[in-house]
């Protein structure tokens, strides 16, 4: 098989960091057309400066970073530096990057890729979905080069930044709201999935053990991250969110899920940014995505050490 062409959109944060080196390791199955960058965990400032701080320590500075949207569509930008630290890749102490940021705007890059691709491109989005919303919304033709979208977003079950609401969707719904109404082949890994791919002690300890700077670099960034789950919110151990998305690509066959018709709340107060899954789809609401619902554990940390320990 040769290999899937993706692109990853994120907002470097700290598990966006360990996805984007997993995604690296992986260079037999992704041919990995460039990293997009948006507003979320931190500014766009940081995020894009993350993603290539990240490349270099992979060495992987082949790979193209844009920048993207500064602030979601309609609302303020909401960040996250509590969960990821001030510099957004907080436990590590990588060297500011000397690759050069591409002069493209991600936006254009997505719109430009998706209408000439040959083969579909798969996109895996681990933050506010903006970038891929706008691109949507000046090019709706981009939908034709997209093979599936695989994003890190929602919840069927509780929220993380409100209690009902999930960080991703919750910083921009409104471009969730795009991104799930367009009819593209979409494919949602939330929090109820998350949740259950957690940083014990144990796997965190293997990570450091590969005494890579790789090993090192993302044990120093999960220990830092899980801080505030442990503290303050009474978690026994730290869930694993973006990495999922580039496991679930990787090994399909670590997770199960099934078609649901998938909303996003946009009006309201208490309730903004919930994903609101329908798990029996009616003639009126149809299944337009599928919802991850399950997650083995072992076997997704198990691939991560693995596969970071050959970078
Ligand atoms: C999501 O929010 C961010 O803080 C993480 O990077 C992840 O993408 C989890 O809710
Ligand atoms: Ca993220």
């Amino acid at each position: 098989m040769p290999p899937r062409p993706i692109i990853i959109d994120c907002d470097p944060g700290v598990d966006d960091a360990i996805a984007l080196l997993l995604a690296f390791a992986a260079a037999a199955e992704f041919d990995l057309l460039g990293i997009t960058t948006v507003a979320g965990n931190v500014p766009l400032a940081l995020t894009q400066a993350n993603a290539r701080r990240i490349c270099h320590l992979a060495q992987r500075t082949d790979v193209p970073v844009y920048a993207g949207c500064p602030r979601p569509l309609l609302r303020s930008l909401v960040t996250a530096e509590e969960v990821h630290g001030s510099t957004g890749i907080e436990g590590t102490n990588l060297p500011q990057p000397t690759m050069p940021l591409q002069s493209q705007h991600a936006v254009a890059f997505l719109i430009e890729r998706l209408t000439t691709a040959s083969t579909p491109i798969t996109l895996a989005t681990l933050g506010p979905l903006t970038n891929l919303a706008v691109a949507l919304i000046q090019c709706p033709a981009i939908v034709q080069g997209i093979d599936q979208v695989v994003m890190m977003g929602g919840s069927l079950g509780a929220g993380n930044i409100t209690p009902a609401a999930e960080f991703n969707v919750y910083v921009d719904p409104h471009a969730a709201k795009v991104v799930v109404d367009a009819g593209l082949p979409l494919t949602m890994i939330g929090l109820d999935v998350t949740h259950q791919v957690v940083t014990t002690p144990d796997r965190l300890a293997a990570l450091k053990a590969l005494d890579t700077p790789v090993g090192k670099a993302a044990a120093g960034m999960l220990r830092y991250y899980g801080q505030l789950d442990l503290e303050r919110h009474h978690l026994a151990a730290s869930p694993l969110h973006d990495p999922c998305v580039i496991a679930y690509l990787l090994r399909p066959d670590l997770f199960t899920g099934r078609p649901m018709h998938l909303a996003i709340e946009t009006e309201g107060t208490l309730c903004l940014g919930r994903t609101v899954a329908n798990g029996h789809p009616t003639p009126t609401a149809p299944a337009n995505a599928t919802v991850i619902e399950t997650a083995n554990a072992d076997g997704i940390y198990a691939l991560l050490t693995e596969r970071l320990g050959k970078l």
